[in-house]
């Protein structure tokens, strides 16, 4: 399907993350590059060592050179991701008229939070999950019920069940924030799971909020099904982005879309979210999803090379560090626990070696003993870090 839209555009793309060297990346002003001193090498939080998709930067660039930098209108974003979702999922799901434009994707899932749950409500997250998932939610006073997935990094049916269960046990409304595919362990939820989930929630009245913002970054090979295609899951509403796949975090613009039995609820959001989103933004966001396929073909590629390239090294020289190669993210899930570095591998890959990866604490039950390491970078940095922790730990 991918390799489609790349012959559509004609166009062949070189690999995006070797094309900036670390003195360009440097420059950077971005969290991933200003949050640590000079002499460690970053790879942590989910931005990419990336130079824009070409038709993302034209359409900005067309915006400034126009002035065009007012208030966003229209549903070019939603018929744009309907084109991509049909194109590489064949969903026909996202139709224009439920779809919103909301800030971001975390801002859109507290929104959508709010739309189905109460103050004091449970929301059940399927933990470790990427950490935002249980600061947005208490910060809105919302209950985080834990439901850890399984060893295997799937989802534990009879552990969401009994979350499900606890959450909405009282008569409480309740809701099931989904992450899908998976951050941080890159697991890409199959359409019999996904289906079981519905079932559940719908046996026990869980409203599902899905994000899905790691959707376009699967890696060929692997099948995204986007929740709102499985059975049971009318009354679900999901949250889509280009900003993972085409780095575009600091153009905030991201998409809420509706099941048929949720198009009522989405039709409540105050008028005052449609505020939030940047109308260059939503014009990033609407070229990367109609034209930047050839440019995340190329991504993707590079994207497997890494994985690969880290499996290896970690075998040479960290083979205590267990990691399993997943096709849902661009991050890298690291079990440090045999290597006897405690609660915090990440703070002592930091200390002693200088190399900044996420903290696996973060990520609520199941995270300590593990670090993030972020793999959306060149094969030459991912060699320089693991060289870096290895020399660490030696
Ligand atoms: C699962 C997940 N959701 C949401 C976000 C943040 O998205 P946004 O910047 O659109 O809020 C990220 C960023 O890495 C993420 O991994």
């Amino acid at each position: 399907m991918s390799a489609e839209l790349g012959q559509e555009t004609g166009a062949v793309e070189a690999n995006p993350l070797c094309r900036l060297s670390l003195d360009q990346l440097r420059r950077r002003t971005s969290m991933k590059w200003r949050t640590y001193p000079e002499d460690v090498l970053p790879l942590w939080v989910a931005e990419m060592d990336v130079p824009l998709a070409e038709p993302v930067a034209r359409a900005i660039t067309d915006a400034v050179a126009l002035g065009d930098t007012g208030y966003p209108a229209g549903t070019a974003y939603a018929e744009a991701l309907a084109e991509f979702a049909r194109k590489r999922w064949s969903w026909e799901g996202p139709t224009a008229e439920r779809t919103a434009i909301v800030p971001d994707v975390m801002l859109g899932v507290v929104e959508m939070l709010r739309l189905v749950t109460g103050p004091g409500d449970a929301v059940v997250v399927n933990c470790p999950v990427y950490p935002p998932f249980y600061q947005f939610v208490r910060h809105m006073d919302r209950r985080i019920v834990e439901a850890p997935l399984g060893p295997d990094h799937r989802i534990d049916l009879a552990a969401l069940r009994d979350a499900f269960a606890r959450a909405a046990g009282s008569g409480r409304r309740a809701a099931f924030l989904l992450c899908s595919p998976h951050n941080p362990t890159g697991t890409v939820h199959t359409r019999e799971e996904l289906t079981a989930v519905a079932a559940l929630a719908d046996r026990h009245g869980v409203r599902v909020v899905a994000d899905e913002i790691h959707a376009p970054v699967v890696a060929p090979g692997a099948a995204f099904v986007p929740y709102l295609s499985v059975p049971d899951a009318a009354s679900g509403l999901s949250l889509m982005s280009a900003s993972k796949a085409w780095n575009l975090a600091g153009l905030k613009a991201a998409l809420a879309v509706a099941g048929p039995a949720a198009a009522g609820d989405l039709a409540n959001l105050p008028e005052e979210v449609s505020h939030g989103p940047s109308h260059v933004g939503v014009l990033a966001h609407t070229a990367a999803l109609r034209d930047g396929g050839a440019w995340l073909d190329a991504l993707l590629a590079g994207l497997d090379d890494n994985r690969r390239l880290l499996a290896d090294l970690l075998a040479e020289q960290l083979p205590d560090i267990r990691y399993e190669p997943a096709p849902g993210t661009c991050l890298a899930w690291l079990d440090c626990r045999a290597l006897g570095l405690g609660d915090d591998p990440a703070a002592v890959f930091l200390e002693r070696g200088r190399v900044a990866l996420s903290s696996g604490t973060a990520f609520g039950t199941g995270g300590r003993g593990h670090a993030r390491l972020n793999l959306a970078t060149s094969p030459e940095l991912i060699t320089e870090a693991v060289r870096r922790m290895a020399a660490a730990v030696a």
